[in-house]
Order: C-alpha cells, then sequence, then structure tokens
C-alpha cells in the first residue's frame, strides 16, 4: 500500500499534502527490519476455506457458534506499518462440540479492490476495516478505527457492505464499543484529526442511532478505546498526537508523543453533552486497552492496559511494556489516582462481556514476556495467557514456552453459567516450530491446565488483533 493511499484510508490525506511542501526534506528514521514482514506477522497468500478439521481434547457441545477474529493482512504483500494492511477475518465455527470449518476472508473494502485512493476528500467508505469485530442489533460488524464499519456474514464471512446508520455516523467508528449488557446499548465514538475531534454516539439495542455528540478535546489525539460504567462514559484525552510533521516525513501513521499536551481523562453522564464532562488530570501515560469500568461510591474506575509512553520517535516504536493499571476518579472531590495492579506486562485485556459497564472480579489477558517484549522479540518471546482475580490479587498463568504464541484471549460464557468466570478462553494459538495455528479453546476456571480444546487449522493465523463470539442464540 502507498503511503498516500494510506493517509488517504485513515482520514489525513488532505492535511499531510497541505503541510508536504513546507515539510519537504525532512525524514524520520523507518525501521531497518519492518517486524510485520517477518515470523508470523507477515501476511498469508490465500483465502482458505477448510471443512475436515483434526481436534485434539474435546469441543464443549453446549458450544455453537462462531469465533471470529479481525487482523491487517497487506494484499499487496507490503504495508508501511503494522497497523497498514487490509483487514482479513480468521473465523471457526463450532456446532455442538465439533469444529465445522475455519475460514480466513478479506473484509471486502474499496482499499482491498484497489478501488480507493488519490488526493480527493477521504470517503469514510474507504477503511482497511482491520482491527476488531462486534455484534450488535443483529448484525457482525467489522471495526478499523477509521471509516464506516462493515458488515459481515456470520455464515460464511463473506462482506455485505459498509453502514452508517442511516447516515447518522457522519465519520470514524471507533473499533472499541461498548455494549451495555442490561440495555443492548452500543456506546462508541469516533475521533478526527480535524474538528470535531471527537464524536460520542450511543445506539439503541436495535441498531437505531440515538445520540451523536461532538466533545471537544484540546487537540487531535490518538483515542483508541473509551470506558463505559453504568452510568457514565470516560473519553481518554493523551499525549498521542496528530503531527504535522510524521504525517509528511515520518514512514508510519502521522502521530507522535507529545509532552507538551495534557493527559486527562473526561467523565461524561451516558446521556450527557460536552457541557457536562468533568476532566480530571492523569500522570502522563498512554492506553491503547480498557479491561472494564464500573462504579464504586463516588468514583468511576477504569482498569486498562497503561503505557509509560508510546511512540516517543515515531509510530514504528512498540517497545514498551503496559501494565494493568486502576484509574480511580472521584467525582466529588475531581481528584482522580493510579494504581499499578500486577507488576507484570500485559495487554490484550478481556473479561466476560455479561459483566461490561459493571463491577467486575475476573479479566484475562495476554501475559507479555518482560525480558523480550516488542514485536521484533517475538521468536524468542515467551507469553501466554493470564487470568486475573481483582478482588484476591491472584494471577493463573498459562505459560506455554517459547514455541507456542497466543493471540487475544475472549471470554465465551458457559450455557447454564451463573459465576462470572463459568466459561472458555478462545484464542488462536500459533506455533513457530509447525508454522500453523490451533484454535484453542480453555477451561476459564483452569487457565494454567492448559487447552482443553486443540482444533488444528491447515495453515498460519498471523499476529492480529481483536475477536468476538457470536452464539448461535444471538443469531437466532
Ligand atoms: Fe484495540
Amino acid at each position: 500500500m502507498k503511503r498516500r493511499d494510506f493517509l488517504g484510508y485513515t482520514g489525513m490525506a488532505a492535511m499531510g499534502a497541505a503541510a508536504s511542501t513546507a515539510l519537504s526534506g525532512c525524514s524520520e528514521d523507518a525501521p531497518v527490519v519492518k517486524f510485520w514482514q517477518e515470523g508470523n506477522f507477515r501476511p498469508v497468500t490465500e483465502e482458505v476455506t477448510e471443512t475436515s478439521l483434526k481436534v485434539e481434547g474435546s469441543i464443549p457441545p453446549e458450544l455453537s457458534g462462531l469465533y471470529v477474529r479481525n487482523g491487517t493482512n497487506a494484499s499487496s504483500g507490503v504495508a508501511e506499518h503494522f497497523f497498514g494492511g487490509d483487514g482479513m477475518m480468521h473465523g471457526v465455527r463450532l456446532e455442538a462440540g465439533e469444529a465445522k470449518w475455519y475460514r480466513n476472508r478479506y473484509v471486502d473494502t474499496p482499499v482491498y479492490r484497489q478501488e480507493a485512493g488519490g488526493m480527493g476528500s477521504p470517503k469514510p467508505e474507504n477503511t482497511t476495516s482491520a482491527v476488531s469485530l462486534i455484534y450488535h442489533g443483529g448484525e457482525l460488524m467489522s471495526l478499523g478505527e477509521f471509516g464506516y464499519p462493515y458488515l459481515i456474514n456470520a455464515e460464511d464471512l463473506s462482506t455485505k457492505g459498509s453502514f452508517n446508520y442511516e447516515g447518522k455516523l457522519t465519520g470514524n467508528m471507533t473499533a472499541h464499543p461498548r455494549i451495555d449488557p442490561i440495555t443492548g446499548e452500543l456506546l462508541f465514538f469516533g475521533y478526527n484529526v480535524m474538528e470535531p475531534y471527537l464524536t460520542y454516539m450511543r445506539a439503541d439495542t436495535n441498531g437505531n442511532m440515538l445520540q451523536v455528540e461532538p466533545i471537544k478535546l484540546t487537540g487531535p489525539s490518538m483515542v483508541h478505546d473509551f470506558a463505559v460504567t453504568e452510568n457514565y462514559v470516560v473519553f481518554m484525552e493523551m499525549q498521542v498526537r496528530f503531527s504535522w510533521f510524521s504525517a509528511i516525513a515520518g514512514s508510519g501513521l502521522p502521530f507522535k508523543w507529545d509532552d507538551n499536551a495534557p493527559c486527562r481523562f473526561g467523565v461524561m453522564p451516558r446521556t450527557g453533552t460536552n457541557a457536562d464532562i468533568k476532566w480530571f488530570d492523569i500522570p502522563s501515560c498512554f492506553v491503547f486497552h480498557v479491561m472494564n469500568s464500573f462504579e464504586q461510591g463516588d468514583e468511576v474506575v477504569v482498569d486498562a492496559a497503561r503505557y509509560d509512553h508510546l511512540w516517543v520517535k515515531n509510530s514504528h516504536d512498540f517497545f514498551h511494556p503496559a501494565h494493568l493499571s486502576r484509574f480511580s476518579m472521584n467525582m466529588k472531590t475531581g481528584k482522580a489516582s493510579v494504581d499499578r495492579v500486577y507488576g507484570h506486562p500485559m495487554e490484550f485485556p478481556q473479561v466476560n462481556r455479561e459483566y461490561w459497564t459493571r463491577d467486575y472480579r475476573y479479566g484475562y489477558s495476554l501475559a507479555v514476556d518482560e525480558e523480550n517484549d516488542g514485536p521484533e522479540k517475538a521468536q524468542q518471546a515467551e507469553g501466554g495467557i493470564r487470568k486475573y482475580d481483582l478482588k484476591s490479587g491472584e494471577v493463573d498463568d498459562w505459560l506455554p514456552g517459547v514455541a507456542l504464541e497466543p493471540g487475544e484471549p475472549i471470554f465465551i460464557p458457559a450455557a447454564d453459567s451463573s459465576t462470572e468466570d463459568g466459561g472458555y478462553i478462545a484464542s488462536y494459538v500459533y506455533d513457530k516450530n509447525t508454522q500453523a495455528t490451533a484454535f484453542c479453546l480453555f477451561d476459564a476456571t483452569a487457565i494454567s491446565s492448559g487447552p482443553i480444546a486443540k482444533v488444528h487449522l491447515p495453515v498460519r493465523v498471523p499476529v492480529g488483533f481483536h475477536g468476538v463470539w457470536v452464539p448461535d442464540s444471538a443469531l437466532g
């Protein structure tokens, strides 16, 4: 993908063009080794459908539905940034204890078809749609952070087309919306490099837009995720900002760490407006992902993967460990506090989504190898899957050794469970020795025991981002 095209898909082409004359001649250091073209970061070359899948162990017969995960997969073979490839979904269909199929499919966008690009006004349809998936309002949606969502057929992972809430979604949509498990409402936002820098939105359980609210930030920040509680939403304005210099001179994304930018969390009633936001100054940090959030007395609590800093050099710089940290905003005193929850690094936090927005006990994440953190050390890294008991402070780690590389752990509730951790963890686990991937299921009450079922795939599933479990009961 050409750099100019990538800026276009992220809605930044116009600004980049305007600045190019002034900043021509400047350059930033591109990494010598492009980690996203090596090991299990590199893209796969084919779309595959496989219906004869070897299963080791046993898949719980109660599980019928689709696990599907999104990620970048440059159809050209080369992208200018780890985040810059085309969206590709990898799905496994389970039926009553059997793995019926594995499929990988591109999200069929104008970018993938190479029908987009140029320096005109960026269109919201022109997104790579490569970050996550969510099921809401009777639709499986692929989300790319920039641009519109794309609707996906759960039956075969084919793309139906883009979706904009009957024209009410005016631009970008985050890849990290939240569903209120009680009301079924979808709460989300989009951010932009031009004002309004952030727009907050809500849709009802049927996918009808209820509210579109412009939010004032002090400048164009990268806002990957946000937090939702029973009564509030929390916007995170942090120090990775749109950079004119990077837009023109860099080799990656036009965002960079800015020491002079504020770091603050804004707490707003879910039905409120910009005027209702209480901003809390937070010690300098960056957050990609929130684990969960809830209210406790006068406090709004956000548990998240906290980085000390990010992208100080440029947007290829991923060498910073994140730690699970608790941000507490006191709505009465106006004071905020931050506490590290656990001493070892992690990323891709998840919970039982029936507990989204409410007080909870159990979280799940990738366990990150402290000695070999960062994608360029992936070959020697020993990662794993971790479960946190946030009430007792205990953790339960599955650490399979250097050969096995798990991805984001997604919680699947058991059919008859009345307990928060009664269910399963699903993850793609890549084997560096065989260069093949298995879809693995774990008992969520015994993570360190290892997988209870491994569905061996005939192919490699590259390192990717976020997935979802869609049970047949939701599909109707
Ligand atoms: Fe994410």
